[in-house]
């Protein structure tokens, strides 16, 4: 068994516009970075924290609270595991900062304990983690952070998440305004109740959807990534949304919405030249206004979170 190990934790943008707390896809160049390590001292141990903040008492900690449950579950009691986190998403930026966390530590324990559990296997471990941050148990952005590609979580009571396989070649843009939005206050925002004309039109949107990634149809695909439940309530939270909408649609973007609960936005382009041209019209239009951003591009991550050689 091994002694200590590196783990690629990526982001992740859910929702996509017509999935709310069901869908996702993974993201290439972002991520976190964990190595976990073998100690003597029996359990899990938090060790060294990089990057951005996270909280040190270990009930508060998201890996923490995901590695843990994973070691519980596999009934073990000598092994003993530090996860030394390097934390390079910012909490807070609607890009699965979190979900990110929580399945690293859960994949890198589960590897140190000589694999107990499949990847589909850890998904509830991981969601004991991400609920510590965001106070509801969604699995949107743990999906595909954990199997990557694009994700559907198919049953809420007990989170199956399943790989929406296609041929598409997606490249994304995320655009984050460095301006905090936290999950558990962007959620109060959704009326608890929707009437059942706009239920039909976004779930009639989001079999659509799924079935355009199948087919690789990316006509049906734009036709049916228009949100009527979440967007309408939550972009006002976001620092100018509709040029940012106008210009990803002007410049080759196929698809355009907030990234989770925000306050990044994402861009779906065909190609990653159209990528590359979203990405140089938002750089911009935001060099010009007054929050500190980042930019996101890469492709559709096909791999969810993996050991770094
Ligand atoms: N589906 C979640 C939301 C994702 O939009 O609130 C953010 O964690």
């Amino acid at each position: 068994m091994k002694d200590s190990i590196r783990i690629w934790c990526p982001g992740s943008v859910s929702n996509i516009n017509v999935g709310f707390d069901t869908l996702g896809f993974c993201l290439s160049d972002a991520g976190d970075e964990i190595i976990a390590e073998r100690v003597s001292t029996a359990g899990v141990h938090l060790g060294a924290l990089r990057g951005f903040p996270t909280p040190s008492n270990p009930s508060e900690n998201v890996a923490y609270v995901a590695a843990n449950a994973v070691y519980n579950a596999a009934g073990e009691s000598k092994i003993g595991v530090k996860l030394n986190i390097d934390k390079r998403i910012k909490p807070g930026s609607g890009v699965g900062s979190s979900a990110a966390s929580a399945v690293g530590a859960a994949f890198a324990v589960n590897e140190l304990l000589g694999r107990p559990f499949s990847k589909q296997e850890l998904l509830p471990f991981c969601i004991d983690g991400e609920a510590i941050a965001s106070k509801t148990r969604h699995a949107d952005n743990i999906a595909p952070a954990l199997l990557g590609g694009f994700c559907l979580v198919v049953t809420q009571e007990n989170h199956l998440a399943v790989n929406l396989e296609t041929d598409l070649d997606l490249h994304y843009v995320v655009a984050h305004q460095q301006i905090e939005i936290k999950t558990s206050a962007s959620r109060t925002v959704i009326p608890k109740e929707i009437p059942l004309k706009t239920s039909i039109k976004q779930w009639s949107n989001l079999g659509g959807f799924t079935a355009a990634l199948f087919k690789n149809d990316i006509r049906l695909l734009v036709h049916c990534a228009k949100d009527f439940v979440v967007e309408v309530h939550r972009k006002s939270q976001i620092p100018h949304f509709s040029e940012l909408n106008d210009l990803a649609l002007k410049n080759g973007g196929l698809i355009f919405g907030i990234s989770g609960s925000g306050p990044s936005v994402f861009a779906l382009c065909e190609g990653k030249h159209n990528a590359d041209n979203v990405k140089s019209a938002f750089d911009q239009l935001l060099r010009n206004k007054e929050h500190d951003y980042h930019l996101y591009c890469g492709a559709v991550a096909k791999n969810g979170v993996h050991e770094l050689l």
